[in-house]
């Protein structure tokens, strides 16, 4: 079976390179985005502001060819690619927790933007903890790196966390 979808719209964020990037959201505190939501999907934002947070499902446009095991931005061990956030996936498929800012029209203000800027946007699901809050959480071998997310950027190295 093949799966194909349209793109919703296009992300906009400062990152023109994947050199020296935010790894995930809480790496990119300050860093503002916005998606331009193509018109046909406007009457869809109804409502949208009212929620603080938004699940975006974005394809990774500049991804290199999926690898099952990879070794992850944040560590210097391999791992399963789907025990990984890593962007060279079987489907290129991105997800990331923003902030909302405003939505205006076809353009939504976003905010803790973690995605290279041109990305193709799939979807926009809004947060609700009450939905997702997990119990008894275990993160597997990103718990042995514990903060190391908000401060280490994609080519490795570290900048001074806020
Ligand atoms: C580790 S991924 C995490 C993305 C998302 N928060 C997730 O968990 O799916 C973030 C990294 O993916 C890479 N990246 C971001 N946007 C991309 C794109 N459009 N195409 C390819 N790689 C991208 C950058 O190197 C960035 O630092």
């Amino acid at each position: 079976m093949t799966v194909t979808y349209q793109p919703i719209g296009i992300i906009h964020t400062p990152f023109k390179s994947l050199e020296g990037m935010p790894i995930q959201p809480t790496g990119a505190q300050g860093a503002s985005g916005w998606i331009e939501l193509d018109a046909q999907y406007q009457d869809g934002l109804q409502d949208l502001d009212g929620f603080s947070h938004l699940y975006l499902l974005y394809h990774f446009h500049q991804a290199s060819p999926a690898k099952l095991i990879v070794t992850p931005f944040l560590d210097k061990q391999p791992h399963g690619v789907f025990a990984t956030r890593a962007p060279a996936r079987p489907n290129p498929i991105g997800m990331s927790l923003v902030e909302l800012v405003r939505v205006e029209g076809c353009r939504i203000d976003i905010k803790h933007v973690d995605m290279l800027d041109g990305t193709p946007l799939l979807d926009i699901k809004p947060y609700v903890s009450e939905f997702e809050a997990a119990q008894n959480v275990r993160t597997g071998w990103v718990e042995a790196l514990s903060g190391q997310v908000r401060s280490q950027r994609s080519d490795g190295r570290f900048v001074r966390k806020k």
